[in-house]
């Protein structure tokens, strides 16, 4: 049964691509400030959510404790800090024995644990895989999404298994969303064992559109976008592209220093409602000519969101037709330049643009 949750893709902020195991209630408290008087939160982030390494020990019962030393104040007086924010408070454990930052994991404390969450003010489980041994995945995740639901407070389940038992074959009934690669590494390109830049996230992510709905994602792993590995060129591709997969929008930065820039792309609406679009459709490419390429995703008012992508490492000239999105050649559509923030024109047949090296013309087609 599903939890209802996450009709859109959730979006939120989350510690771990900027701090890694160095949080604290201290950062929690002021990326939380930071949310609201950014403007992140009116623009759709609502979750705020502590990754791996908030843990201290089992009491002698077996319930799971919070780092006294980083979380001096308790978890439930952060959530409620969260909570008085306008936003909402998530957390991370893992189906293993442990974390895969060496903490204590889920495994034969299930339901204690999920008990533990909600009596916290938990509403966001990010639910690792480490530490796993022959565990079964699907038994695993399902085992903590009954626990959740027992303790009768909506918990958004986020699967973070990376995809090598296939979680969209199962994941929808089980959690909201689900990694499908390992972990996103802030590069434009690049695969190692534990992790992946952008762009072969990106084709790793991109087939596996038919199995995104609402209420249950791919999710193409957190935003790097601010980080500071990547231009801002290639981070405003790494957003629009996420946000046309319909992936959970998770912003992994510094929200309490942000450049112009990454302001500008996190905020961006117009590509934010491309993501959060109520159809949930996931887009997908639709040419592919080698370093050249065109994505579409339907929406709910019957426009299209269009990308047109240079992998290459020279601008380039793209054009999308009609019939390649599903409108006929000789229909005129307004379309709308979602970077530019502005109207290109009333068009018949086809757009084309020059893009960037590594770059984007992203556009909202509406016949
Ligand atoms: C795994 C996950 C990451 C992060 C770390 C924390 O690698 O895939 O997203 O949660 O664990 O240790």
């Amino acid at each position: 049964k599903a939890n209802g949750l996450a009709q859109t893709p959730q979006m939120g902020w989350n510690s771990w691509n900027k701090f890694g195991c160095n949080i604290d209630e201290k950062t929690v408290r002021r990326i939380a400030d930071a949310m609201a008087t950014s403007g992140m939160r009116d623009a759709g982030y609502e979750y705020v959510v502590i990754d791996d390494c908030w843990h201290g020990d089992r009491d002698a019962n077996g319930f799971i404790q919070e780092s006294r030393e980083k979380f001096p104040s308790g978890m439930k007086a952060l959530a409620d800090y969260v909570h008085s924010r306008g936003l909402k408070f998530g957390i991370y454990s893992d189906a293993g024995t442990k974390t895969c930052g060496g903490k204590p994991g889920s495994l034969g404390h299930e339901y204690q644990d999920a008990l533990t969450y909600a009596r916290w003010g938990v509403d966001y489980l990010k639910y690792d895989w480490c530490s796993t041994g022959t565990l079964n995945a699907e038994s695993a995740y399902a085992l903590m999404s009954d626990a959740l639901k027992a303790t009768g407070r909506p918990v958004l389940l986020a699967i973070c298994e990376w995809g090598n038992n296939r979680p969209w074959e199962w994941g929808k009934k089980i959690g909201n969303s689900w990694r499908t690669s390992s972990d996103i590494r802030d590069a434009w390109k690049g695969r190692e064992k534990w992790s992946i830049g952008v762009v072969d996230i990106v084709d790793v992510n991109e087939p596996l559109y038919p199995h995104a709905g609402p209420g249950h994602w791919n999710d193409a792993d957190m935003l790097e976008v601010g980080n500071g590995g990547m231009t801002d060129t290639e981070y405003r591709s790494h957003f629009s592209l996420w946000s046309l997969m319909a992936s959970p929008l998770i912003a992994g930065n510094d929200i309490t220093n942000m450049s112009a820039e990454t302001r500008a792309i996190l905020l961006n609406k117009e590509v934010v409602a491309v993501n959060q679009d109520r159809l949930g459709q996931q887009g997908r490419r639709v040419r592919d000519d080698g370093d050249l390429e065109v994505w579409s995703k339907p929406l709910a008012d019957g426009s299209r969101a269009v990308i047109l992508f240079n992998r290459s490492e020279k601008p380039a000239e793209i054009a999308v037709d009609w019939p390649e999105i599903g409108l006929t050649r000789s229909v005129r559509a307004d379309v709308r330049d979602l970077w530019a923030h502005r109207s290109v024109g009333k068009i018949a047949g086809r757009y084309a643009a020059r893009v960037p090296a590594h770059g984007v013309v992203m556009v909202r087609v509406t016949p």
